[in-house]
């Protein structure tokens, strides 16, 4: 598929979009202070999947989160923070097939599901546009 292009002006703090490109569910999320503040906190050695929240995000644009949207256990969607209200324990989201735990950075912290939400290729062409793919 052609890369894509989203407009992230309409998402306000702490809301979230979905978007589809390749026939795969992308969540975008705009995160609020407190859930960046949180997967900052994060001590990465603690984690399965280890990862900086840095390293999930783009260099001046860290409130801005975009994952798959696609649990890394057997693939089920996660609900979350996409839709609606971060959920789960963690502030991000929670698989409804077998109860994976993501965090505000995507990162798994609980259940069954090995990796952390996958990134896609993405870039910012503008201080609130980017271009998936
Ligand atoms: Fe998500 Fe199993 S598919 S926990």
């Amino acid at each position: 598929g052609a890369p894509i292009d989203v407009d992230l002006a309409p998402v306000a703090e702490g809301q979230g979009i979905k978007v589809t490109w390749r026939g795969q569910i992308i969540f975008i999320r705009n995160r609020t202070k407190k859930e960046i503040d949180e997967a900052l906190a994060v001590d990465i050695a603690t984690l399965r999947d280890p990862q900086t929240d840095q390293a999930r995000t783009k260099p001046g644009h860290e409130k801005y989160l975009v994952v798959y949207g696609k649990c890394t256990h057997l693939g089920c969607i996660p609900s979350g923070t996409a839709s609606g209200e971060p959920k789960g324990d963690y502030d991000g989201w929670v698989c409804p097939c077998h109860g994976s735990h993501y965090d505000s950075s995507g990162r798994i912290r609980r259940g069954p599901a090995p990796l952390n939400l996958g990134l896609p290729p993405y870039a910012f062409t503008a201080d609130t546009k980017i271009k998936i793919g």
